[in-house]
């Protein structure tokens, strides 16, 4: 098997907080794997080092088989990288912002030029070539970012949430460009915060949260296994109710005005309990990669 990155007990502490903590992974090449945590699980820190942006505190990580600490210049050309934050040039034009990019990678200026035009094309910027940056949507921008991640051909692009902020068109305009990359062999490392696109575009998934890794796997696999095929939800879930559910030590979760209980369609349990207890209070639906996320790190929002 090869790998494009490997990751071994890989850690970040700032300033004496464990923001990630001696996590393990492998990105196999060709595919998508997708980081998944809550607002502060330590994403943006993992696939920061993964890239060379920030230093580990300890542990190994090899890019195509390099190692990051002794490597860094020749796995930095075949990288391509969308960061969180858009760090585009206001003040330079879209078509302007790619073209400098292309420099970084001491691309000729030729090349670069065309290499732009389809790009613009591919993220259906091109009418905006000579428009400033800043003249420039929030939406656009990413799309850009996305763009100019792509300028130097790479074998492996990071995405640190490469869709927050897109209208809905744009996002699935870009999961069918990110789709299309894929199926021509490009590796992807990716994070998001859409359940949707994770179990769309990603191979397999890391769940993490507080600086670690909670489950790894195929994103049907992971809501079988932790979400069940089904989930019935109850409104105003009665006395009654509860005390069947703790009577059969059935999977849920009491949300107080809402019971969710987990399974599968075919069960008699959910027969029983649609006979019993759902009236016009009841949903029955398939499980989704949601629910499997808010099973593993909670509701409680973060600070
Ligand atoms: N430069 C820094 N200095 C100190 N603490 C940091 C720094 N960068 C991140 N942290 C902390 O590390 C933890 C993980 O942050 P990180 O940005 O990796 O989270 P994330 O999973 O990407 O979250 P989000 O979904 O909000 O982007 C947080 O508690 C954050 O406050
Ligand atoms: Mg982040």
């Amino acid at each position: 098997m090869q790998y494009v990155i490997q990751a071994q007990s890989v850690t970040k502490v700032f300033n004496g907080f464990t923001a990630v903590n001696e996590i393990s992974f492998k990105l196999i090449a060709g595919e998508c794997l997708g980081l998944l945590g809550p607002n502060g699980a330590g994403k943006t820190s993992t696939i920061r080092m993964t890239y060379g942006f920030s230093p580990m505190s300890s542990g190994r990580l090899s890019v195509f088989g390099l190692d990051i600490r002794t490597h860094w210049r020749e796995i930095k050309g075949r990288l391509g990288v969308c960061q969180q934050e858009n760090s585009l040039d206001p003040d330079l034009t879209v078509q302007q912002n790619l073209e400098v990019f292309g420099r970084y990678f001491n691309i000729p200026a030729g090349a670069t030029r065309e290499k732009a035009r389809k790009l613009l094309e591919f993220i259906a910027l091109d009418h905006r070539r000579d428009a400033q940056v800043s003249e420039l949507s929030g939406g656009m921008m990413r799309r850009l970012v996305l763009a100019r991640a792509l300028i130097n051909d790479p074998e492996l692009v990071i995405l640190d949430e490469p869709t927050t902020g897109l209208d809905p068109q744009s996002r699935h305009q870009v999961w069918e460009k990110l789709e299309n990359l894929r199926s021509e062999g490009l590796s992807i490392l990716l994070t998001t915060h859409y359940m949707e696109e994770a179990a769309r575009l990603c191979d397999r998934l890391i769940i993490m949260d507080h600086g670690e890794i909670l489950v790894e796997g195929k994103p049907a696999e992971l809501i079988i296994e932790h979400a069940g095929r089904n989930v019935v939800e109850i409104a105003q879930p009665t006395d009654e109710l509860r005390e069947f559910i703790r009577s059969r030590d059935l999977t849920h979760d009491d949300l107080g005005r809402r019971i969710l209980i987990y399974g599968d369609e075919n069960d008699q349990l959910f027969d029983i309990i649609r006979e019993r207890f759902c009236k016009e209070n009841c949903s029955l639906r398939g499980s989704t990669l949601e629910d499997v996320f808010l099973r593993l790190t909670g509701r409680q929002l973060r600070e």
